[in-house]
């Protein structure tokens, strides 16, 4: 089904709910997703970055961790999220007095000009009827020549073997989803263009590739149990617009728990980071 037309002022639905079943995800997303996202990120010397669609704080914390000298300032709309990181944070003795939470829509910053020597972005782009907006207010509230980093999928890289048909119709069907609730999961391969049409210089991108197979049998069961998650976590909301059926659902646990158990198993997805200069 085409993606029903979206203003660029609507806010868009967020695929993946609030529940805290998808906060505690977010928070094994990030760990299992550490190595990759944060490898060599540029925010050494940095002093204050805004992190723009801060989720539940995992992201936050992994940047703190690594980054003793930042502080940073978490750009969340969803209060929801925001009082579930300030809890998170709380506990996080290394994030003690080093972060703010702002509820803010992303579209709409209200922080001056230049406020901040860095950003860092990660699946939010994703979620945002506007991304070009989004990265227009980063720029504005960066100094010149600070950092950006903005993490996105690429949806149509997925590929599992043995063949799973049933789990890749659920997945055409979820990007469809995402697309009519007016976001976009293929945006990781525009964030070039994006990020030039903002004004960034200096733009690179990078994919970033999982490929597990029988090199890497503990990681890839690892990184199957938690794409597993991912999928499963969109199915309330596909069920509810009638995307997909119960039993459609089911039959792709099934295929995942075979290739689970399926001793040559391939899985193979990647997303895109793009570093730029404002
Ligand atoms: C998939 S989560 C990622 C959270 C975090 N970056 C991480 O990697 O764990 C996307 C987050 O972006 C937030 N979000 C979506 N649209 C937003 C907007 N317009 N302004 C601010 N936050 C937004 C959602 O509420 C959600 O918490």
């Amino acid at each position: 089904m085409a993606p029903a037309k979206s203003s660029p002022r609507r806010q868009a639905g967020y695929l993946h709910g609030y529940s805290s079943t998808e906060q505690d995800r977010l928070r094994r997303q990030a760990r299992v997703l550490e190595p990759m996202v944060h490898d060599r990120l540029p925010f050494w010397r940095r002093r204050r970055i805004v992190e723009i669609g801060s989720g539940v704080g995992a992201q936050t914390e992994i940047l703190l961790r690594r980054f003793p000298e930042l502080a940073v300032t978490c750009v969340e709309r969803s209060p929801h999220q925001l009082a579930d990181a300030k809890r998170y944070l709380a506990s996080v003795p290394w994030a003690k007095g080093r972060f703010t939470l702002a509820e803010e829509d992303a579209l709409r910053l209200s922080f001056e000009r230049e406020s901040f020597d860095g950003a860092f972005l990660c699946w939010i782009l994703e979620h945002v009827p506007d991304p070009a907006r989004v990265l227009t207010e980063a720029r504005r509230v960066l100094i010149p020549g600070a950092p950006i980093v903005a993490n996105e999928v690429l949806n149509a890289t997925f590929f599992l073997d043995p063949y799973s048909p049933n789990t890749l119709r659920y997945w055409m069907a979820f990007n469809d989803h995402q697309l009519e609730i007016g976001g976009d999961p293929f945006i990781g391969a525009k964030l070039g263009n994006l990020l030039q049409a903002a004004g960034f210089h200096d733009i690179r991108t990078e994919v970033k590739t999982f490929h597990y197979d029988n090199r890497s049998p503990g990681e890839r069961a690892e990184f199957l149990a938690y794409w597993t998650d991912l999928l499963l976590s969109g199915a309330p909301g596909l069920l509810e617009a009638k995307r997909v059926k119960k039993a459609e659902v089911l039959a792709m646990k099934d295929e995942l728990d075979r290739v689970g158990r399926d001793p040559n198993s391939v899985f193979f997805y990647s997303f895109i980071q793009a570093h730029a200069l404002a």
